[in-house]
């Protein structure tokens, strides 16, 4: 597919890249930037930066960096292509192309080509509810109470109760076998002669991701005589991994923001009669116990749960579990209660959402959560089984990142289960001084391979981050000028032409390799949508890319003029800002020369001698001339 460069600007100035990236972490202003933790390594210190007027962000820990494009190949795992076609559609572009989808089919990625075929088979299930073989779907959801807004809003269908419709209407479509096969829609014979239908005359739930992108299925049995027991998910496939998908987080995840919380919930049908009942912050783990990784991804949305799981006891240990794991992400946990035999879906379809906001509005603490738990379990009747709860909950409470919140839990600790304070912090201390030890004994091991490793241990984040960073991009070694000019040339399309017009700029004008390389690379490019095109152009090595994306997005500005400049100079000031940085340039060149020729100088006959004083004098009258030049222009 061709996009034009026409289509392709009027789509990126349309694209708010704040907001792209806002969508997918938490962002808040600071000067010219937006900052966020980066979702492309562990962050702690926001270390994601954001910038509006340029379109770009960058990451000064890890160094992933690029514009809004890049963003969502990266973040999303899209293609070029797809990544504009979301773009043009968020902007209202139309792009009018009619040759590409069959063109593209065969150019596609193996991931792009799993996506489209899981895609179209959420279309054809979702088509085929309406169809007369699937009425008994129709029936099974209506009798959920599932209105047809909630079946369309999370697209759900009917598999064929047959070995291979769903196979040749996709082959019929252009979808290859492989294509089939990396999609986890088929599944092959034991002697893998032949495939059938994975999905075979089930209620189908699309797992989609953040973006809405199906990238697998849930599909709930229908016939109670259906042998392969009550769901069957999607296997793990080149596009789904069920660690890493939250049930719901699309539909959810603009109400999860405004509303600070997030409610967690075991399954399907709970996430979508919870929606139908207007909790549409709601999502759930569904198909496995909840995982560090969802939590990761959570956390960009929200740093409070609810979470309200089956009250069975598999539920409920399940629950304790997920709590220990969010405890440890940093979350805000709350644990709503349910009467025996319930679930969130069973509650709102039978009594509505009234009743479920009392269960949420008697939603247990964490603390208070377990100790009733191990009341209830006799475990506190004994001094030992005492000591032993009160040991597990302390080691909770020294699993929470901000350590500020550790005394605050062990004081409710204190007054909860009237144990002093004292003794508490005794355990808790206990507690700190082993795992230090545990973390040491680890270190010392790693250390035999990794003799810094250690010190790095010992370091706080921020160093590590910068570590990281001087790993990460290559430091190229400019002249301060060159920087300041290479800056302008890459921000600013006015500096942008007048280097290349009015000052008909060659790269010897420049002093270090570096700088030389870099400006012609710049100034080959047309000044409209430069940092765009630069960051998607082949021929641009990865290190060149991230340094022209950090320099950029640097806010340190090596000069009052720049600072000024910053301030959307009028173009004479332009002019004479960048004048006085190429004159700098000259008479660094010059002085060089001159030290050179000083150094000669020392060791060469009288006569010569003579010669090269007078090369300095001619290059002093240079000086002067440029000086003139560059004043009059
Ligand atoms: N689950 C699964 N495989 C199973 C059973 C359950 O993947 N064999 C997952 C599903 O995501 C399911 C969730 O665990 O939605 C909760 O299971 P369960 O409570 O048994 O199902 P419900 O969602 O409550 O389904 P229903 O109300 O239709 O019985
Ligand atoms: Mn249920």
């Amino acid at each position: 597919m061709n996009i034009t460069e026409d289509i392709k600007r009027q789509i990126l100035s349309r694209t708010d890249i704040v907001e792209i990236v806002g969508e997918a972490i938490d962002l808040r202003q600071k000067g010219r930037n937006f900052v966020g933790l980066c979702p492309f390594h562990n962050d702690t210190h926001p270390s994601m930066n954001v910038n509006r007027d340029l379109g770009i962000y960058k990451c000064f820990a890890c160094g992933a960096g690029g514009d809004s494009i890049s963003f969502l190949m990266n973040y999303h795992r899209l293609s070029y292509i797809e990544s504009m076609q979301l773009l043009a559609k968020r902007a209202g572009i139309v792009i009018p192309d009619d040759s590409y989808e069959k063109k593209d089919k065969g150019q596609a990625s193996k991931i792009e080509q799993a996506l489209n075929t899981i895609s179209a088979a959420a279309v054809f299930f979702h088509r085929f509810l309406e169809t007369p073989p699937g009425s008994i779907a129709r029936s099974f959801y209506t009798k959920r109470g599932f209105t047809d807004s909630q079946i369309k809003e999370f697209m759900l269908g009917y598999s064929p109760d047959s070995w291979d419709s769903t196979i040749n209407e996709l082959k019929k479509q252009g979808f290859t076998e492989t294509a089939l096969d990396d999609a986890g829609l088929i599944v092959r014979n034991e002697a893998n002669t032949s495939y059938y239908d994975r999905f075979r005359n089930r209620a189908m739930f699309p797992i989609q991701d953040y973006l809405g992108k199906v990238i697998a299925f849930g599909a709930r049995q229908l016939n109670p005589d259906d042998k392969m027991g009550k769901y069957i998910n999607s296997p793990q496939t080149i596009v789904y991994d069920k660690s890493q998908s939250l049930y719901g987080l699309f539909q959810a995840k603009n109400d999860i923001r405004s509303r600070k919380f997030a409610i967690l919930v075991e399954g399907y049908a709970d996430v979508i009669s919870m929606h139908q009942a207007g909790f549409k912050n709601t999502i759930a783990s569904s198909g496995t116990a909840l995982t560090k990784e969802q939590l990761d991804l959570l956390y960009r949305y929200c740093k409070k749960i609810y979470i309200a799981y089956d009250s069975d006891t598999a539920g409920i240990s399940a629950a304790e579990r997920a709590l220990e794991l969010a405890k440890e992400k940093g979350f805000e946990v709350m644990i709503v209660r349910l009467p025996d035999g319930e679930d969130p879906d069973s509650i709102v379809q039978k009594h509505g959402n009234k009743l479920m906001n009392t269960f949420l509005d008697h939603a247990q603490p964490f603390l208070n959560f377990k100790i009733d738990l191990l009341e209830k379990s006799g475990a506190l009747s004994t001094p030992s089984g005492k000591s032993e709860a009160v040991r597990k909950i302390i080691r909770i409470i020294s699993s929470i990142p901000d350590r500020l919140q550790h005394d605050e839990y062990i004081r409710q600790l204190s007054s909860l289960m009237q144990i002093s304070e004292t003794q508490l912090k005794q355990v808790y201390n206990e507690k700190l001084v082993q795992e230090k030890k545990t973390r040491q004994k680890q270190t010392s091991k790693l250390q035999s391979n990794a003799i810094d490793e250690r010190k790095e241990d010992e370091k706080d984040n921020v160093k590590t981050n910068d570590r990281n960073s001087k790993q990460k991009s290559k430091s190229f070694d400019l002249l301060n000028e060159e920087m300041v000019l290479l800056r302008i040339a890459l921000t600013d399309s006015a500096a942008h032409n007048l280097l290349k017009d009015r000052f008909e700029f060659v790269k010897e004008k420049f002093i270090s390799d570096d700088g030389k390389r870099l400006m012609s690379v710049v100034l080959s490019q047309s000044s409209e949508l430069l940092l765009n095109n630069l960051l998607h152009n082949d021929e641009i090595s990865e290190e060149d890319k991230d340094f022209f994306t950090q320099l950029s997005m640097n806010e340190e500005h090596p000069s009052i003029q720049w600072s000024r400049f910053r301030n959307n100079m009028p173009e004479n000031d332009l002019i004479r800002f960048i004048q006085d940085l190429l004159y700098r340039l000259e008479q660094i060149q010059i002085d060089n020369q001159k030290e050179k020729i000083g150094i000669q100088q020392f060791n060469v006959p009288v006569e010569r001698q003579l010669e090269l004083v007078k090369k300095i004098k001619e290059l002093d009258e240079k000086l002067i001339k440029l000086k003139k030049f560059y004043e009059i222009q």
